[in-house]
């Protein structure tokens, strides 16, 4: 059997997810408690995969303090250091040496699929295409790479197109063999001054490569912005299953698909699954509500939560009105303030966004 190697990319900006990306990695975002990029290396793992590449960019010590030498996930990681985010195509190039002659899976860090990707590398590993690119139908094709088919075959691909020739969307996971290297040579940075994996595929597709498509029959979700990852939060927790590990007070009461991870406390409140409380997370006099995830040491005090993450280390306190639909980072405090004057006060970071009633 050929070996196979898996390329993940961990680097970009994630400028989409401001202020949550200007300290930390879009892919490291827990959803449903566990990073986006961990269900990634889950999927390859289980796809038979043991070599990967990560390619980092700025916020590379976060990635390698999370994910290590990949023991933990079956994996032995190697790290690539990518000097700017150039583009998928550069990423590539820039793996050359890691990848040898191999043919790889290429799997873009921050997205989410249900149906994991051993479907696609068996096909793969079937059919031996020079390229296989995994689609997926959508509602906003302009915001994704888009395919166009014939009778079955790839001709034509255009990355965010104004005016896409149909709805199926590149998801973030490809199959290469060598020749995709001459292709990301041979093509010049788009308008947004990337190489374009997309570009590079239409490339093999022109220079009579083979080039075939999957489509995706199962979820599907790149967590780029902020809908995106309360809506993946949102399908996660759909599926998790009753696991108190954490201490609850006889005062609160826990209905549904609740997981309170060890360490935790849960006192005098209400817990509506599906949710889950982290690690050494304390939620007091509080009610959190379904699709919650609170990730660890997070205190809860005296508010309402619901349909929403909150990253390690934050406070929330006495809100006189319930929290939905929010992502809140890391060591945030929000809380009422006793004092007068009887008014708002912000410390909040560039790019956030605060709604009020
Ligand atoms: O999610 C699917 C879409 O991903 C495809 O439909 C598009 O065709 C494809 O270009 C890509 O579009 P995005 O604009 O969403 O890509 P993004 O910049 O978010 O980068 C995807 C991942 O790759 C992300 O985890 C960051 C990482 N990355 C990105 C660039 C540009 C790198 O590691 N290096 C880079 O140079």
């Amino acid at each position: 059997m050929i070996l196979i190697k898996a390329l993940v990319l961990a680097g970009g900006k994630g400028t989409r997810l401001r202020p949550i990306t200007h300290t930390s990695a879009k892919q490291l975002v827990p959803i449903a408690n566990k990073p986006i990029l961990f269900y990634g290396l889950e999927s390859i793992r289980d796809a038979g995969i043991v070599d990967t590449g990560i390619i980092v960019g700025d916020t590379y010590r976060e990635i390698e303090d999370a994910v290590g030498d990949g023991e933990s996930f079956g994996l032995r990681v190697t790290y690539i250091r990518q000097e700017a985010p150039l583009g998928l195509a550069h990423a590539v190039l820039t793996a050359r040496d890691y990848i040898g002659s191999e043919p790889f899976v290429m799997y873009l860090g921050d997205n989410l699929i249900m149906g994991g990707i051993t479907d696609f590398v068996s096909e793969f590993r079937k059919n031996r295409p020079n390229a296989q690119i995994l689609l997926a139908r959508v509602e906003n094709p302009s915001d994704f790479g888009v395919a166009e088919l014939s009778g079955g075959s790839v001709v034509r691909l255009e990355e965010k197109p104004e005016k896409p020739g149909s709805d199926l969307a590149l998801v973030g996971v490809y199959m290469f063999d060598g020749k995709v290297f001459s292709a990301a040579e041979s093509i010049s940075p788009s308008w947004r001054n990337e190489l374009e994996i997309t570009d590079a595929i239409q490339w093999l597709i022109d220079s009579g490569a083979d080039v075939r498509a999957h489509e995706v029959t199962g979820w599907w979700k790149d967590t780029g912005k902020l809908e995106d990852i309360l809506e993946a939060n949102r399908m996660l927790l759909g599926s998790v299953e009753r696991g108190i590990h954490g201490t609850v007070d006889g005062a609160s009461r826990v209905d549904g698909n609740v997981v309170v991870e060890e360490g935790a406390s849960i006192e005098d409140s209400v817990l509506r699954g599906p949710l889950v409380i982290g690690r050494d997370s304390r939620i007091e006099k509080s009610y959190i509500g379904p699709f919650t995830s609170i990730y660890h040491d997070v205190t809860v005090h005296n508010s309402e939560i619901e349909h929403s993450i909150v990253l390690e280390n934050s406070t929330i306190a006495d809100l006189g009105q319930r929290m939905e639909r929010s992502l809140v980072g890391k060591d945030v405090e929000i809380r009422k303030c006793a004092t007068m004057p009887k008014a708002y006060r912000f410390m909040v970071g560039d790019a956030s966004r605060i709604e009020v009633p």
